[in-house]
């Protein structure tokens, strides 16, 4: 981390949190944050589309961002199933997660998708939180950086700022898994995402730009993580679904 960048703590619920279950743990994730002072960092959860409303309405009185995990490029229209940034603003969300890897897999979601996804987030008032990262065959034949290079390619729009964009990398093989690459791996891998971030978008663009680190962050590794030059945050899941883990991982900010 470095002063230069605001750290972003972000949870990622996935597909879990019924009404009760989740409002409890935003309302606990707004006391944690309202009992510091001037805190540091900034926290963002991005609980599933049935209780953005609700949660935005507990996180009411607290600076706890609200996010969601997808969006549609179109404004509106015939796309069953589907949810327009518009509707997301409307709900209380200033971010939307897209290209998770679990949508990239799950749902064929490829880097133009998920850079159309990104530009209509942007469009529509929403910083996009862009997901990259390699599999495990990908890292064991070699192919990390050049597997991020393509995915920063196509996936981040060329208009992205340091106020619209957060890149995420994510090791798929690190999701849910509980391991994690070593903590050199991933200041090598985020060093090399800012410099093609700067190829791509400018040096000054670059340097603002904040890059979290996902998969298996959790209290015991998240102060290593955190502490990398080019690790400005984490986008955690499984850990993010208890409030006292999460703010254990923040503290560590
Ligand atoms: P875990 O923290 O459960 O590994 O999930 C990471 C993730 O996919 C966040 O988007």
């Amino acid at each position: 981390m470095t002063a230069k960048r605001r750290p972003l703590i972000a949870g990622n619920w996935k597909m879990n949190g019924l009404q009760s279950d989740g409002l409890a743990l935003a309302y606990s994730v707004g006391e944690y944050l309202k009992a510091k002072e001037d805190p540091s960092f900034e926290m963002l959860v991005c609980p599933p589309f049935t209780i953005l409303t609700a949660t935005n309405v507990v996180l009411s009185d607290t600076d706890v961002k609200l996010g969601a995990q997808n969006c549609h490029t179109a404004e509106k229209g015939a796309h069953t199933g589907d949810i327009s940034v518009a509707m997301l603003a409307e709900a209380g969300c200033s971010y939307v997660i897209v290209g998770h890897s679990e949508r990239r897999t799950d749902c064929g979601e490829t880097d133009e998708m998920v850079c159309a996804k990104a530009e209509a987030a942007n469009a529509g008032g929403l910083t996009a939180v862009i997901c990259i990262g390699e599999t495990e065959a990908e890292r064991d034949d070699g192919k990390t950086l050049d597997v991020v290079k393509t995915q920063i390619a196509g996936s981040v729009p060329g208009t992205a700022t340091a106020e619209n964009t957060v890149v995420a990398y994510e090791p798929v093989w690190a999701i849910g898994t509980g391991r994690t690459p070593t903590n050199d791996e991933v200041q090598e891998v985020h060093a090399f995402i800012r410099s093609e971030l700067a190829d791509k978008l400018g040096g000054d663009i670059a340097d603002g730009i904040r890059l979290l680190y996902g998969g298996s962050m959790n209290p015991g590794n998240a102060n290593d993580l955190l502490a990398l030059d080019d690790v400005d945050g984490g986008l955690i899941g499984g850990a993010s679904l208890k409030a006292a883990d999460f703010g254990a991982v923040a503290d560590c900010c």
